[in-house]
């Protein structure tokens, strides 16, 4: 009775990475319990998370090699594998909510989020926003019901929800990846997806376009401007680290406010816990139920289906035990 919030499924993202081919499901390395998975895998996966009670889904393409060059030109393929993952999720699971990253960090060589210009160091956001708008389009014509621009690019969000409006999506939503940090916590995605090795570094530097861990204030502004741009939602990007964010957010708009808990996140509360040094399910309830009292009222994150199981039984948040 004195508990302040409780914690549902329906609060919880679940992100998925798909790869082409019908290989069984490949361990990511650096995140434990965590798969890349083939479409068939995908959609029963997907199936079993919605028994669950996880309404949600954010799917995460594996892009090999041979498909990505220095333009991310996969990025606009009307048959790219994300929009195959989202046509057959639509249809064989149409209940659940499908979120879907804009960006073309699959897609490219080098692994930034956008293409480069000139100098060949640094992004071009105006040439990228104009390419996120299309891939948007054709994400949208897919059928996600939110497009979610990761690439931190200024002014995308206003360029994709006119790209958008002209396309007749008038119901595609945008969830706004506006407060994402250039973080370490990456690392562990970086290896999920490729995009680590296609840079051939694990430790690329966005800084450039994502955000100053020190600037909260910088990450407030950010947030405005894509509300005023037109976002539905916007997400704050790691979670744990940055929960003042999250608070300072919440009473600055009335939007929904996503929040990801990324894979490094995940990664060293499972490596710890490997370790016998902390207690896995204490301390992955309690992430979560943290980020939640910050403010979050959409949490995307790998514990999503093992935190349902529990919710399900009955046994969250799990008691501390020490391990
Ligand atoms: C790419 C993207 C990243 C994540 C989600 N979309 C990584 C990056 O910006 O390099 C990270 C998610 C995670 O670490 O779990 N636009």
């Amino acid at each position: 009775m004195v508990q302040e919030l409780q914690l549902q499924a329906t609060d919880l993202v679940a992100p998925l990475f798909v790869h082409d081919g019908d290989a069984p499901p490949e361990p990511v390395a650096s995140m434990p319990r965590v798969h890349r998975l083939s479409l068939d895998a995908l959609v029963t996966e997907a199936r079993e998370l919605s028994r669950l009670g996880i309404r949600s889904l954010a799917i995460f393409p594996v892009m090999p090699s041979r498909l990505k060059d220095p333009n991310g030109s996969e990025a606009l393929d009307p048959d790219a594998l994300v929009l195959r993952a989202v046509r057959r999720l639509r249809t064989e699971v149409p209940s659940l909510v499908l979120f879907t990253d804009i960006a073309l960090d699959p897609y490219t060589s080098h692994g930034h989020d956008g293409v480069l210009d000139a100098s060949g160091t640094d992004v071009d956001n105006d040439a990228t926003v104009k390419i996120l708008a299309k891939m948007a389009v054709l994400h949208g014509k897919a059928g996600v019901d939110f497009v979610a621009p990761s690439d931190m690019m200024d002014g995308r969000v206003g360029a994709i929800r006119g790209a958008l409006d002209d396309a007749g999506l008038i119901h595609t939503g945008i969830l706004a990846y506006s407060a994402k940090f250039a973080s370490a916590f990456y690392g562990p995605f970086r290896d999920a997806v490729g995009s680590a090795m296609a840079a051939g570094t694990r430790s690329l530097d966005k800084r450039t376009y994502q955000l100053n861990p020190a600037n909260r204030r910088e990450a407030l502004a950010d947030a405005l401007l894509d509300e005023a741009e037109g976002a539905d939602a916007l997400m704050v990007k790691p979670a744990g680290p940055y929960l003042d964010v999250i608070l300072s957010l919440r009473s600055e708009t009335r939007l929904p406010i996503a929040a990801y808990q990324v894979s490094g996140e995940y990664a060293q509360i499972h490596a710890a816990a490997q370790n016998g040094w902390l207690d896995l399910k204490a301390t992955r309830d309690e992430s979560v139920l943290a980020i939640k009292r910050a403010g979050a009222d959409w949490i995307f994150t790998y514990f999503a289906k093992d935190i349902a199981r529990d919710l399900a039984d009955g046994s969250f948040p799990a008691a501390h035990r020490n391990p």
